[in-house]
């Protein structure tokens, strides 16, 4: 036992997904016993033979000694699951609708799940909602339904909070393990529901905001809002100076100097990944349905939509007519630290060039094969960023993996073009080619 004084049975619904399997494997490693219940065989068989399927870092290390340990098990049935144990995280998935609301189906299939395994169980457990969901939803829709199905009352027989994750891909169990920077929201149906989550965190030195469900439920969202408008912000700011010939990266550090003003300001081509994009439209979406006009949020998602055109133009600007153009694309996954390509910008960077008739020679250390069911054969995917390079009239770097920024990578690209999509290259250490990063253009190719 590492942590935790009490210890508990949990079960994790949704328990090999990404938020759903790091939780588990945390909750494990700190001495309590996890069921981690998915549908998906393939994962479940994976996890018991002690081995993540999805590329986190220390993930595997972590899961492969509390498996050894017997204290996780990977499993299809949640009944028994949920018999056995005093807590129930809900962790399915809450992608976006078509008009950018929230699509709410593997949450109602969880819930429906749990309070049928609630009805057959006698003693007290409380279902803890992780997922992230919109203002009002655990309240009005997961509560009444799990009442339903189980035949028992909230606040009587079960317990109810939201406790929404903040992990960021990349360095997610280290956020779990130690989640000091971030604090801990728990929002609670009722006192009794919120000391029960809270023996779970007992021991950890995070400040703790214990609050209503739906302000809990509100929390995630703005701090999303907040970081996404931060990021729109930066490259609003960039876009101007490019147009002024002036320097962001040394504007950037003059706003870092003031306290007051945020962190997530590095400006290029926006951003993607499985929550802020999702998240900001279901906020939109909820905005409009209670009648306001989100304005902030509407600007945070138009300005990145544009950033890859913005990088796009520069592209076109500098070298004319695409077609037949070989591009080192660096970087494929929406950000470093992992294989996810959910929104990754590459996807719109990759799709305009194709429609230009250029060829695309991909590299990235971990998002290949997830790559490949974006992008199939349309491109080719090389297995160093060498090998891209060598072939490539321009490069274009996408995602600022550690090892695109050395400098000497940039002697093996063929033609003399690098357009940094992230300002991650230091433009003095490159000075033999022409970089591209909102530092003013090359003679004659600004318009
Ligand atoms: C984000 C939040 O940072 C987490 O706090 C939150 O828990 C998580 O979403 C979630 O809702 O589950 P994540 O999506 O893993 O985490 O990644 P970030 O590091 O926030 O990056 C998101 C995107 O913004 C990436 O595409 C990244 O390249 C871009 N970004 C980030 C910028 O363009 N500029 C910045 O200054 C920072």
């Amino acid at each position: 036992m590492r942590c935790c004084e009490i210890t508990m049975n949990v079960t994790v619904i949704g328990g090999a997904g990404y938020v759903g399997l790091t939780t588990s494997a945390c909750l494990a490693y700190k001495g309590n016993t996890v069921y981690c219940v998915d549908i998906d065989q393939s994962r479940i068989k994976r996890i018991n033979e002690g081995s993540s399927p999805i590329h986190e870092g220390g993930l595997e290390e972590i899961i492969e000694a509390v498996v050894k340990e017997g204290r996780l098990f990977a499993t299809q049935d949640a009944g028994n699951s949920i018999s056995a144990s005093s807590a129930v995280f809900i962790c399915a998935g809450t992608p976006s609708k078509k008009d950018g609301s929230i699509d709410l189906r593997q949450i109602i299939i969880a819930t429906r799940n749990v309070g049928r395994s609630l009805a057959k169980k006698d003693e007290y457990c409380v279902v803890v909602v992780k997922s992230t969901v919109v203002p009002g939803t655990t309240r009005s829709r997961i509560i009444p339904l799990l009442e339903k199905m189980s035949k028992k009352k909230a606040g009587v027989d079960f317990g109810v909070c939201m406790n929404p994750e903040f992990l960021r891909e990349g360095s997610a169990v280290k956020d779990l393990l130690f989640p000091r920077d971030q604090g801990i929201v728990i929002g609670q149906f009722d006192e009794k529901s919120g000391d029960s989550l809270l023996e779970l965190y007992r021991g950890s030195e995070a400040e703790i905001l214990r609050t209503t469900l739906d302000s809990a439920e509100m929390v995630k969202y703005a701090r999303n809002a907040y970081l996404s408008k931060d990021i729109s912000f930066a490259n609003e700011m960039a876009n101007i100076c490019q147009q002024l010939d002036v320097d962001y990266l040394d504007v950037k550090k003059g706003l870092e100097m003031d306290s007051r003003i945020g962190r997530f300001l590095n400006a290029g081509i926006g951003f993607g990944g499985s929550c802020f994009p999702k998240d900001i439209r279901a906020l939109v979406s909820k905005a409009k349905e209670a009648g306001i006009e989100p304005a902030i949020l509407e600007a945070t998602l138009r300005v990145n939509e544009n950033q890859p055109s913005v990088l796009m133009n520069i592209v076109k600007r500098a070298l004319g007519n695409l077609k037949e153009k070989n591009f080192a694309v660096l970087g494929l996954a929406f950000k470093p630290g992992t294989s996810d390509m959910r929104e990754s910008r590459s996807i719109p960077i990759i799709e305009r060039l194709l429609a230009q008739g250029a060829h695309v020679y991909a590299f990235d250390p971990e998002a290949a094969a997830e790559a490949k069911k974006f992008f199939g054969r349309r491109i080719n995917y090389t297995s160093t960023a060498e090998e891209a390079l060598r072939k490539a009239d321009a490069c274009i770097i996408v995602t600022e993996w550690q090892m695109f920024s050395d400098p000497k990578l940039y002697d093996y690209l063929k033609g003399r073009f690098i357009f940094d999509g992230r300002r991650s290259l230091d433009p003095r250490k490159l000075s033999h080619r022409f970089i591209y990063h909102g530092i003013g253009f090359p003679e004659g190719t600004k318009s």
